[in-house]
């Protein structure tokens, strides 16, 4: 990046790496989805696949955590390019917000291809520098607050969030705000930040004004193991607010948490674990293709969310629908390449789609990673009553109820964040 990033003005700046289509790498170890084995149980985590055991940190960051991180996006998220060379961010409007306890920006960062996202910032007032937490939304910034200022979002919207005809609303304002504590992370010094997934692509099958560009079930533009399906295209859009919030004087961004509920707390994860700027992550009632372990097939299953909604990965995916034994790697390789960096996956013991069980155990079968690393132990003692924060690196809570984002919620990751990662 070369350009600071000036409030009040458009700035162009220079990324590092070019803007590539995603494709396949030919050096990594490869095999056909059909053709993998089934095993029995998880997957090794510190095992290489010359069968040779990772015993050392440089073991695991020179050689497992590369193979792993191929493995992953080959058979399940798909690759992304780099960085577009140059990100446009333009700020459409900003304002005191929060009762003039905090400053609100609305940045449109140009993401190429004619495509562009709303960063929503919420930041402290007289706090240079903050900390901040990023994270997607399902119906608009417009949504996660009742502050009439917040843009209507232009993406494509379905009728199913409260969209008319495909285009946001007012009488969508508000109507996650509950969902967003605003409040709890300005009294705390931390900013908030959010963009609508859909701006970076919709959530449907047809890919009509994302950044994955025309692609339809049927007519993929890029077909092949390596094309990138939803999960990787909004990771790879957090990567890009990333790109700005390190260049905006309100925030630090070297201390930037990700996080996410459900289908965003899965994007969150991929984030974290391709973008090692990310200082921390947060899933939330994540699930299958995001915490939950896909072996158990309790919950929603590889056949149901690749049939449903296949988009969101590599077409490799598909391939395990009722085959979950032959994938070769589970959840935990996903949660494993967030190592050493603080991580804490959240269920709720109500929320049986999601898997809690499933989410405690791939935590715990990525925990060694943090261990080999000497970040920290997660000690599991079994799977823990509800409302206990069990583990330091990584993390796992399980809370009573539903399938939701709850006040309490942001104040267990605000006590956690300002513990690990401020
Ligand atoms: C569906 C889907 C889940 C997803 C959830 C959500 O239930 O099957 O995988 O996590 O939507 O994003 O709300």
């Amino acid at each position: 990046m070369r350009a600071r990033w000036l409030a009040g003005a458009s700035v162009l700046f220079a990324c590092s790496a070019p803007l590539k289509l995603p494709e396949l790498d030919q050096e990594a170890p490869y095999v056909d989805p059909m053709d993998l084995p089934a095993t029995a149980g998880l997957p090794e985590l510190l095992t290489l696949s010359t069968g040779e055991r990772v015993e050392t940190e440089r073991d695991w960051l020179e050689a497992r955590r590369p193979e792993i991180a191929r493995t992953v996006e080959h058979y399940v998220y798909g690759t992304a390019p780099g960085a577009p060379p140059e990100l446009r961010a333009v700020l459409l409007e900003e304002g005191p917000a929060e009762d003039g306890l905090a400053w609100r920006e609305q940045i449109r960062l140009h993401l190429g291809e004619g495509v562009s996202m709303d960063v929503l910032i919420v930041s402290p007032v007289g706090v240079e520098n903050a900390p901040c937490f990023l994270g997607l939304n399902f119906c608009g910034n417009h949504a996660t607050t009742d502050d009439p200022r917040v843009l209507l979002s232009e993406s494509w919207m379905p009728d199913s969030r409260g969209g008319e005809g495909g285009r946001a609303n007012d009488a969508q304002r508000g109507m996650k705000a509950e969902r967003w504590a605003y409040d709890q992370a300005i009294a705390r010094g931390w900013a908030v930040a959010t963009i609508y997934h859909g701006d970076i692509d919709p959530d449907t099958w047809t890919t009509e004004g994302g950044i994955r560009g025309p692609r339809a079930k049927s007519a993929p533009a890029v077909p092949g193991p390596n094309s990138w399906g939803t999960l990787r295209a909004w990771a790879w859009g957090l990567s890009r607010a990333l790109d700005h919030l390190t260049l905006n004087p309100r925030i630090d961004g070297s201390r930037v948490v990700v996080h996410g509920h459900s289908r965003n707390g899965k994007t969150a994860l991929v984030a974290g674990a391709y973008d090692e700027r990310f200082a921390g992550v947060i899933s939330n009632h994540s699930g299958c293709g995001g915490a939950a372990l896909s072996r158990p097939a309790r919950g929603e299953t590889v056949e149901r969310i690749v049939r449903v909604l296949g988009y969101w990965f590599t077409e490799d995916f598909w391939a395990f629908a009722d085959r979950e034994d032959h994938l070769p790697l589970d959840q935990h390789f996903l949660l494993a390449l967030i190592a050493p960096r603080p991580l804490l996956v959240c269920s709720a013991i109500k929320d049986r789609w999601a898997d809690p069980l499933g989410e405690y155990q791939a935590v715990e079968a990525a925990a060694p990673a943090w261990e080999l690393l000497g970040a920290g132990e997660f000690g599991p003692e079994g799977f823990p009553e509800t409302g206990q924060l069990i583990g330091t690196l990584p993390a796992y809570h399980v809370r009573e109820g539903v399938h939701s984002v709850l006040p309490e919620d942001w104040t267990l990751w605000l006590d956690w964040a300002d513990r690990l990662v401020r």
